[in-house]
């Protein structure tokens, strides 16, 4: 029996789904009690140091249970697995395996030989690795919104970040393949699909005779086409690659989802710069402006990273100045964290004190909190087409989901079920949600 825990990005939430059919595959049957498994599994992330430290947290308390149990495997797998490589095993000794992401179908062979007792270790990075043919078992599902992944690996180098060095160069996954998982989730009741690539807009996939190939605008539509019932979403979007095409692609289907997750990190052009995310801050307004020409309800969402290194004052104000411009849907903000190996590690100074990190952090946190709730309010008396992904938290007698902008929204369950689409009208807000009635 296998037990699997998972940290970090959807991504790697996906990876965990090709995880366990690889191990369902090889005879092992998965477990929700870490207690009760032979093989204890954690699918990690290192793209801040309080992501590794969670994970350090973890392995003590897996720790005190391979004491007592000596013949339970324990392993690492994912984003800190290829970080650490085998230094892992000397830092952390209770770990028997080590498999990063490009490595997953080795693990029945990488656990036999745990089990004779020597420790397994396989960080190979591939250019070539997709899953393409593995199925997922979809082990945490709601059974209504699955995500398929489109990419692996990232090919920008942008300076803070450590995912190239975990996941290695980009690759597509051969389209057709896409579509068929889409048709197979659709076929078992699914009615949301989320394409997931690191940059899906940079989604290229070629036959092997070199005479077709396949954009992302172009997949989007393939996925669309599988039945007008099925939603898909998409993320994330990287700002110099989101073409027009993909936007007119959205118009085009009424089932992919007015919602674009664009992360900005950072409104300055100077720290943009540094960052070598390559576009700059007109650039970014002008992405912006085209996706609310063509698509005036789009719901659009960013990440953030807060005083990186040289970030001054005026570049934190420009930072708040572009989030009152877009009025995000959502925004996940992070301060920086240094990660070894990454060229601002190596070229650039932490130099934005803690302090002032904490501080500009509230500031954005704060704006974004309120500007959300302005904007929450303008949806009162709108109707929207709701997918009910599941009760809501607090009742049973009502269902969540979201609207294509991806704004929750609760409404009152009467006869309806999770995967049903169900007209409502918003009556009124909380802080984060909108709460509607129903109107067909
Ligand atoms: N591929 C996506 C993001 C992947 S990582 C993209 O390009 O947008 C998710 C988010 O983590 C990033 O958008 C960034 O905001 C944040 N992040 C990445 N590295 C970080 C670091 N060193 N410190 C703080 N936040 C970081
Ligand atoms: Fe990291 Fe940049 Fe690639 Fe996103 S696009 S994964 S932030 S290197
Ligand atoms: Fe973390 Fe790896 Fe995702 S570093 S954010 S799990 S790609």
């Amino acid at each position: 029996k296998f037990y699997i825990e998972t940290y970090g990005c959807a991504m790697n939430f996906s990876d965990t789904e090709i995880i366990a059919s690889v191990l369902n595959n090889a005879g092992f049957s998965s477990t929700d009690d870490f207690t009760g498994a032979d093989l204890i599994l954690i699918n990690t992330c290192s793209i801040r140091d309080n992501a590794e430290q969670k994970v350090r947290k973890r392995l003590t308390d897996f720790r005190v249970l391979k004491k007592a149990n000596p013949g339970k495997l324990i392993g690492v797998l994912g984003c800190m697995a290829e970080r650490l490589k085998s230094k892992f095993l000397d830092e952390e000794k209770i770990v028997d395996l080590v498999v990063g992401p490009d490595a997953y179908r080795d693990l029945p062979k990488l656990i036999a030989s745990a089990d004779e007792g020597e420790k397994g270790v396989n960080v190979l990075l591939s250019r070539e690795e997709t899953y393409a043919d593995i199925s997922p078992v979809r082990l945490n599902s709601n059974g209504v919104s699955a995500f398929i992944s489109i990419t692996r690996g990232c090919n920008n180098m942008c300076s803070f970040c450590v995912v190239p060095f975990t996941r290695g160069r980009e690759r597509s996954r051969e389209a057709h393949s896409i579509v068929a998982e889409a048709k197979h989730l659709f076929n078992q009741g699914y009615r949301e699909v989320t394409l997931l690539g690191q940059n899906v807009d940079s989604y290229l996939w070629k036959n092997e005779e070199g005479d077709k190939q396949v954009n992302f605008a172009q997949l989007l539509e393939m996925v669309a086409l599988v039945n007008p019932m099925l939603r898909v979403r998409f993320s994330t979007s990287h700002p110099k690659d989101l073409t027009d095409d993909v936007l007119f692609a959205i118009i085009k289907h009424h089932n992919i989802c007015n919602h674009i997750h664009l992360p900005v990190q950072s409104g300055s052009s100077s720290v943009l710069e540094r960052m070598n995310r390559t576009y700059d801050r007109d650039w970014y307004m002008e992405r912006i402006n085209r996706i609310k020409e063509l698509i005036p309800d789009c719901g659009i969402s960013t990440d953030m990273i807060i005083g990186f290194c040289g970030e001054k004052e005026e570049d934190h104000l420009q930072t708040v100045s572009m989030m009152e411009y877009v009025k995000y849907n959502l925004a996940y903000v992070y301060k920086y964290s240094e990660r070894p190996g990454t060229y601002a590690a190596k070229q650039f100074a932490d130099n934005v004190s803690e302090e002032i990190k904490s501080r500009r952090l509230s500031e954005i946190v704060d704006l974004q909190r309120r500007m959300q709730q302005e904007e929450n309010i303008k949806e009162v008396g709108k109707e929207f087409e709701v997918l009910a992904e599941g009760f809501s938290k607090r009742s049973d007698e009502f269902l969540s989901g979201r609207n294509s902008q991806s704004k929750m929204v609760i409404f009152p369950k009467m006869n309806f079920k999770k995967g049903d689409y169900v007209n409502v009208r918003i009556v009124s807000i909380t802080s984060a949600t909108l709460i509607g009635e129903v109107i067909n």
